[in-house]
């Protein structure tokens, strides 16, 4: 086995643990990545306030970890849009990983001023916090949907259109200031543009469902898959492994490696129509069977057509090495979905 650079990031975490605070705990990416780090001995704070999140992933970690890990993880539950809150929590904290946000395309455009609120306010907020903490690490979830309408595939780092959703403007306003916080403070930080996250506890329920559980559970109860379009949009899905990987070592990356954005995903490019192929079998392998057609309905306003990312700033700046494949990563999913989406 190759020993890549996040072993070694791994190694070194659990010889001298760190303490970190991931704000979003509760939800899909963030209770991922307190469960990594909880396996790697670290202190963790966890910040969130069940806008979108659940208390049972926090009960799943719980499950998952040892009672000595566990007993390293304090849950703090309040809103990032409170400035006090956000100072109390980063208090001590070494790395931060700031995940809360109210995601969702379709979302923004029904209410972008909560969006606003919550991803630009309660960012700058924690942004603050931080800052005035002297955290020695700031990483943040940044999105794909910052390259907007720019056609260019795959996707650079450096070449972005313009925004097709609020989301969109509230993402690419964190990397803004992300930046000027550089400028004007010396304060550094990461920023993590993640393409289509996907894997356990993301969430299925609801009209702003991401559309891997969405499918996985109209599957797993016989319903009807709905496709936007024509089924070939496509995607670079990531498995949550890949982005856990990342923030990790965002948040030890070298100087040449801060006050920079990354594309985190897998260099893929998988199509609608080819994932729910891809779902019927990975489904079938787990002994459900899925025999009905994909319903097509219309596209989806604020959705682009195509998405790839180029890794390879990552790989070079941060030692980046996605894991899992989109097929790899179902496969690891797979037995979680069926067994809590049923
Ligand atoms: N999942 C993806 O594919 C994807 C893609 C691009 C970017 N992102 C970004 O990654 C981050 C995590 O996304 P996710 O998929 O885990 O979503 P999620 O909805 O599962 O998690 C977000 C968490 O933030 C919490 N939160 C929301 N508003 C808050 C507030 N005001 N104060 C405190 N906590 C609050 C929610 O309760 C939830 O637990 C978000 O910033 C999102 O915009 C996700």
């Amino acid at each position: 086995m190759t020993i890549t650079r996040y072993h070694q990031v791994q190694a070194s975490l659990r010889a001298k643990p760190r303490k970190w605070l991931v704000t979003g705990c509760a939800g899909f990416i963030g209770s991922n990545l307190v469960e990594t780090l909880l396996s790697l001995d670290q202190q963790v704070i966890g910040l969130d306030n069940f806008a979108t999140g659940y208390r049972h992933n926090l009960e799943e970690i719980q499950a998952s970890v040892s009672g000595s890990q566990w007993s390293r993880f304090v849950f703090y539950e309040g809103d990032i849009r409170d400035p006090a809150m956000c100072a109390h929590a980063v208090s001590g904290v070494d790395c931060v990983l700031h995940q809360a946000a109210l995601g969702s395309v379709p979302r923004s455009l029904k209410d972008p001023a909560t969006t606003n609120d919550v991803n630009i306010s309660g960012y700058l907020n924690m942004l603050i916090a931080a800052r005035d903490a002297a955290v020695s690490a700031f990483v943040y979830a940044a999105s794909s949907s910052t390259y907007g309408d720019h056609p260019g595939l795959p996707k650079v780092e450096d070449r972005i259109g313009k925004p097709l959703s609020p989301y969109a403007v509230t993402k690419y306003v964190n990397e803004l200031y992300a930046d000027v916080f550089a400028r004007s403070y010396g304060f550094a930080s990461v920023g993590l543009r993640y393409f289509n996250v996907f894997g356990k506890r993301q969430d299925p329920e609801g009209a702003y469902a991401a559309v891997i559980p969405k499918w996985v559970a109209a599957m797993i109860r016989g319903d009807d898959v709905l496709v936007n379009g024509d089924g070939e949009t496509s995607r670079d899905f990531c498995f949550v492994e890949n982005a856990v990987q990342a923030n990790i070592l965002a948040a030890v990356a070298a100087p040449e490696g801060v006050n920079q954005v990354y594309n985190v995903a897998v260099h893929a490019r998988t199509s609608l129509n080819a994932l729910f192929d891809l779902l019927t079998h990975a489904l079938g392998r787990q002994g459900v069977q899925y025999d009905k057609e994909a319903v097509y309905q219309d596209f989806r306003a604020g959705d682009v057509r195509h998405s790839q990312a180029d890794i390879s700033k990552a790989r070079t700046l941060l030692g980046y090495s996605p894991t899992h494949t989109i097929a790899e990563g179902l496969e690891v999913a797979m037995p979680w979905y069926v067994k809590f989406l049923g």
